[in-house]
């Protein structure tokens, strides 16, 4: 695609032009708009000396600095300042709508009490879930804004938020009005999950027939509402064993699909319950966590077109010792995505960049299977990868300035703020210098 077929100097002209230039080292990530794996993960694209030209909310146009001021005389320029010019990051699983952080847990669990213990006498999510229904739409928007920004400063140009610490129907619809109004505001793109199916809440768990009437509300009242007011593109479970079983979590993820939900699963992440190969089984877009992934369960994502997404900051805040197979997942062929999982029990993260760092470090990824699968993977694990992910001329203009000279380097110098500049569709969403 050509820069005048999204409105170059003699088309449609959508939107002013900004060009960011005089950068170190470019990496476009460009190719298939699909997720990339096994030996397509080594590649990066790396192109020395060009630039990326913004037009609205689209790339206009990705080429060396002089051809685009040539291109675009007279437009504002960012200077790159000999840095790295990047994809945005795709954070394609996060829980970034909650109240307060759950610090006596963190340690609870450093005296050795199991996260799914702490659940079980009330804390954990259901602390979370106290905590957001005694708050109001206001309060959530205004601690949310704040902790995207953080997310932003690191180069996420994209995030999914799902609910889950609602546990109502009304409260489940709140979150989800509330990522809308995030979604509105901008700058950073969102998208939306409902993940009724986080927990079941403790007034239907202390029931004998609670279990099965709350799997009932969500699939009769919440996803009907929530299709019928647009709220979220996908359907999370937590399918794990003790919390969600396989029969449930199919259950949901039909009912789900047949609202216009499109499944995704928070599978294997502590004990392996069949979670992977449900979601093979099922087509979902992505299955999540997989630290405890079975063989079967590797063999089933590498024949599937679901995005293992790995969020080994996870496992590392968890403290286990366990992190997700990703060398046996890339090996077996399977698509891979990072996130983060933003979320105040298991993930308070917002500096995303250490997501590569552990994919490097402790999951034994290269850098460029790292950066590719938190930008086109990430991308394809929400269904976009055709729109974001990439520095292609007609995607959207989903861009990042980091301040080192070598995509290697933003993994390497871990624990810095290394981001200087970041646009989502076009928006600024961070600058600093
Ligand atoms: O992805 N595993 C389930 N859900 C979240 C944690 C939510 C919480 O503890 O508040 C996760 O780790
Ligand atoms: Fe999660």
């Amino acid at each position: 695609m050509t820069s005048a077929t999204v409105g170059g100097p003699e088309g449609a002209a959508p939107g002013p032009v900004t060009l960011l230039v005089n950068a170190a080292q470019t990496i476009t990530c460009a190719g298939a708009p699909r997720a990339r794996r096994g030996a397509e993960l080594a590649d990066v694209s790396v192109s020395p000396g060009y630039g990326v030209a913004m037009q609205g909310d689209t790339i206009a146009a990705v080429a060396p600095d002089d051809v685009l001021r040539r291109q675009f005389p007279g437009a504002p320029e960012f200077d790159c300042a000999r840095g790295l010019l990047a994809p945005g990051f795709v954070d394609s699983h996060t829980h970034a709508v909650f109240g307060a952080g759950r610090y006596a847990e963190h340690e609870l669990r450093a005296t050795g009490v199991p996260y799914l213990e702490i659940a079980r006498q009330g804390g954990g999510i259901h602390a979370s879930v106290r905590d957001f229904r005694a708050r109001t739409d206001d309060e959530l928007l205004a601690l949310a804004g704040p902790r995207l920004a953080r997310l932003a400063a690191g180069g996420v140009t994209t995030l999914e938020i799902k609910s889950g610490y609602g546990l109502s129907v009304p409260d489940e619809l709140r979150a989800l009005r509330v990522v809308r109004r995030l979604a509105e505001q901008g700058p950073l793109n969102v998208v939306a999950t409902c993940m009724a199916a986080h927990e079941v809440p403790v007034e239907f768990r202390d029931r004998p027939a609670g279990r099965r009437e709350w799997l009932d509300v969500i699939c009769d009242e919440i996803y009907p509402q929530v299709a019928a007011e647009q709220l979220a593109r996908f359907a999370d479970v937590f399918c794990e064993p003790g919390v969600f079983g396989i029969a449930e979590s199919r259950r949901l993820l039909h009912e789900g699909r047949a609202h216009g939900l499109i499944p995704k699963l928070h599978a294997d992440e502590l004990r392996d319950g069949g979670g992977a190969v449900l979601a093979a089984e099922l087509e979902a877009v992505s299955a999540d966590h997989l630290a405890a992934i079975s063989p079967d369960g590797v063999r089933a994502l590498a024949a599937s077109s679901t995005v293992a997404t790995l969020l080994p900051a996870t496992m590392l805040f968890l403290g286990t010792g366990h992190q997700a197979p990703a060398r046996s997942l890339v090996d077996a062929g399977a698509a891979i995505a990072l996130a983060s999982d933003f979320n105040p029990g298991t993930s308070p993260l917002q500096a995303f960049p250490l997501v590569l760092t552990l994919a490097v470090s402790v999951l034994r990824l290269s850098a460029a299977e790292a950066w590719l699968a938190c930008t086109v993977n990430g991308a394809a694990a929400l269904g976009l990868a055709g729109r974001t992910g990439q520095l292609t001329p007609g995607f959207r203009a989903d861009v990042a300035v980091h301040a080192v000279e070598d995509y290697r380097a933003l993994p390497y110098w871990f624990g810095e703020r290394l981001c200087i500049g970041s646009w989502a569709s076009g928006r600024a969403c961070h600058q600093r210098r």
